[in-house]
C-alpha cells in the first residue's frame, strides 16, 4: 500500500518537475492565505487534489525570516532558491513549490500562489494538503530557454582551453578526462546541476562571527580529524542530474559517522530519493534543503541496497522493509536562505559536520585536475555547457602553505578519478562562483 501511494506521488512530481519557477524573495515576502485540508493524513498523503478546506490561516512573512499568524504567534520561513518556500509556525511545517505554467523552454511564474503543498506537524505524524495565495498580487514573470543547449552531441574535451588554463595561472591545473566524452553535452549539463539561476550574495559577517572564527583551527578537514576519517567514499552520479542527492546523502553519511564515532558507516540510497520523493525533480535536479532536510525528516533515507543506483528516473520500488534514518532538524547556514557567509560556514562545518553547498559550474571547471580552483576566462568565451548550479559537499577548509591562498575542500560526485581523488579545492573568502551563498546542514538521528 505504502509503495503504491508513494509511486503515484512520484509520477505527479515528475510531471510538475524540473520546475522553471523563478520567484524572488520580494515576490514571496508579504501576507498570504493558506487554505488547508483536514489534518487527518499520514506521510503517504496524496496532495494532487486538494479536497475540502478545513483551516484557513493568514501568515505574514517578513524580513528576514519572521512568519506571524493572525494572532501574532511567531515562526520562521525561508525561500528554497527561487522555487518555493517553507513556513514553520504553530508546531507545523508547510512547504509548496511556487506556481508556474509552461516548461523549461518557456514558462510564466505566478509567484503570488503555490502549487498544492504538504503540511504536517513537527512530529511528522499529522498531515494535510494546502495551497497558498498572496494578498497582494505579483506581476507574472516570464522565463525562456532555461535549457538552451540540450544537445545530444557527444561532449568533446577542449584541449586548447585546458592548455590556456595551465598557461594563464598557477593556482590550479586542468587536464582532459576521456570519460567525459562518453556523455552528451546535455548529460554533461545535468551532471553539473542542470538548473540555472543566480545565487544570493553572502551576508556580511558580524564582529561576533569573526571573533568566533579566530578560535577555529587554520586547517580543518573531516577526512582527517586527528587521523580519523568521517567521510564516505566519492560517488558517481553518471548521466543523471542528481548532484543534489549525492551531496545530501554524503552529508547524512558523514554525519552518521560523526555522531556514532564511525560505529555506523551507512551508505544511503540516492535512487530512493530519485524514484520516490515528491520533493525532488529526479534526474532534472532538486535541492538539498528538500532532500537531506525535509525528505529525510519526513520519510527518512534507506541503505543503498534497498534501492541500488541506476541513474534513471524510475518507479519507486524501494524495499519498504528496510529501516530508515531520519533527521531531527535542518537549516540553511545562518538560519534561512540568504543568510550564509564564509565565517558561518566555517563555524557550522567544524561544529556540526560537512555541509551541502551550491556553486556555479563554468566550462573550465570540468577539466579541473588539482590545485585551488577559481574561474578563469579560458576557452575563447565559447561555453557549450553554459553556467549551471551544482550541489556538492563541503568537508574542510585551509590555507595553502606556500602561497597563503585560502581554500575550501569539497567532495564532488563525478567519481574518484576526477580532480583530487574525487575532491576539489576552491578559493575561499571571495564567494568564488557563489560558493559562500547557500550552505545547508541537517542534524541526523543516529
Ligand atoms: C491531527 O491533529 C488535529 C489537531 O490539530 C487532530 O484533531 C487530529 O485528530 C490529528 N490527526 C491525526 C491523524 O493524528
Ligand atoms: C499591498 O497592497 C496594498 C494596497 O494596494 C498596499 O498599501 C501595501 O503597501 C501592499 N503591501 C506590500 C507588502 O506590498
Ligand atoms: C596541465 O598541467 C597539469 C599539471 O601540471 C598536467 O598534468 C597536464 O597534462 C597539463 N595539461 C596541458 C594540456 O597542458
Amino acid at each position: 500500500m505504502l509503495t503504491r501511494v508513494v509511486l503515484a506521488l512520484c509520477c505527479v512530481a515528475a510531471a510538475l518537475a524540473d520546475t522553471p519557477a523563478n520567484c524572488l524573495y520580494e515576490d514571496v515576502r508579504g501576507t498570504w492565505t493558506f487554505s488547508e485540508t483536514e489534518r487527518t493524513g499520514d506521510h503517504t498523503i496524496n496532495c494532487d487534489e486538494l479536497g475540502p478546506i478545513a483551516h484557513t490561516k493568514t501568515f505574514t512573512l517578513s524580513f528576514p525570516n519572521v512568519a506571524k499568524d493572525e494572532l501574532n504567534n511567531e515562526g520562521t520561513w525561508t525561500m528554497i532558491y527561487n522555487q518555493g518556500f517553507e513556513v514553520n509556525i504553530n508546531e507545523r511545517s508547510y512547504f509548496a513549490f511556487s506556481y508556474y505554467e509552461g516548461d523549461m523552454d518557456s514558462a510564466v511564474s505566478y509567484c503570488d500562489r503555490t502549487f498544492n503543498g504538504w503540511s504536517r506537524d513537527k512530529t511528522v505524524r499529522n498531515w494535510s494538503c494546502y495551497t497558498a495565495q498572496k494578498h497582494n498580487t505579483t506581476t507574472p514573470r516570464m522565463t525562456h530557454n532555461l535549457k538552451k543547449a540540450s544537445s545530444t552531441q557527444l561532449y568533446k574535451n577542449d584541449h586548447k582551453m585546458i592548455e590556456e588554463i595551465n598557461a594563464s595561472q598557477s593556482s590550479w591545473w586542468a587536464k582532459a578526462y576521456p570519460q567525459h566524452e562518453r556523455y552528451t553535452v546535455e548529460e554533461m549539463i545535468k551532471r553539473a546541476g542542470g538548473h540555472r539561476f543566480s545565487l544570493p550574495k553572502p551576508a556580511p559577517a558580524t564582529q561576533e562571527q569573526k571573533d568566533r572564527v579566530r578560535l577555529l583551527p587554520e586547517n580543518f578537514d573531516w577526512r582527517d580529524v586527528d587521523g580519523v576519517d568521517f567521510v564516505s567514499d566519492v560517488g558517481d552520479q553518471a548521466a543523471c542530474g542528481s548532484c543534489y542527492i549525492f551531496a545530501s546523502m554524503g552529508m547524512l553519511e558523514a554525519r552518521v559517522r560523526i555522531a556514532t564515532r564511525n560505529q555506523r558507516q551507512d551508505v544511503f540510497s540516492p535512487q530512493d530519493v530519485l524514484s520516490c520523493s515528491v520533493l525532488s525533480q529526479g534526474c532534472d535536479g532538486g535541492f538539498p534543503y528538500l532532500i537531506a532536510g525535509r525528505y529525510a525528516q519526513e520519510q527518512g533515507v534507506v541503505a543503498e541496497e534497498c534501492n541500488p543506483y541506476t541513474a534513471k528516473d524510475e518507479e519507486c520500488d524501494t524495499d519498504m522493509s528496510c529501516s530508515r534514518t531520519y533527521v531531527s532538524e535542518y537549516e540553511y547556514v545562518g538560519g534561512y536562505y540568504g543568510a550564509c557567509n564564509e565565517e558561518l560556514m566555517m563555524l557550522a562545518l567544524v561544529e556540526t559536520g560537512p555541509l551541502t553547498v551550491a556553486f556555479e559550474v563554468y566550462d573550465d571547471f570540468h577539466g579541473y585536475s588539482g590545485g585551488i580552483y577559481h574561474h578563469t576566462d579560458s576557452g575563447n568565451g565559447f561555453n557549450p555547457l553554459e553556467v549551471v548550479n551544482h550541489a556538492v559537499l563541503l568537508v574542510g577548509y585551509g590555507v595553502e602553505a606556500e602561497t597563503g591562498e585560502k581554500f575550501w575542500s569539497v567532495k564532488n560526485s563525478w567519481g574518484g578519478s576526477w580532480g583530487e581523488e574525487g575532491y576539489f579545492r576552491i578559493r575561499r573568502g571571495t564567494d568564488e562562483c557563489g560558493m559562500e551563498s547557500a550552505a545547508f546542514g541537517a542534524t541526523i538521528i543516529p
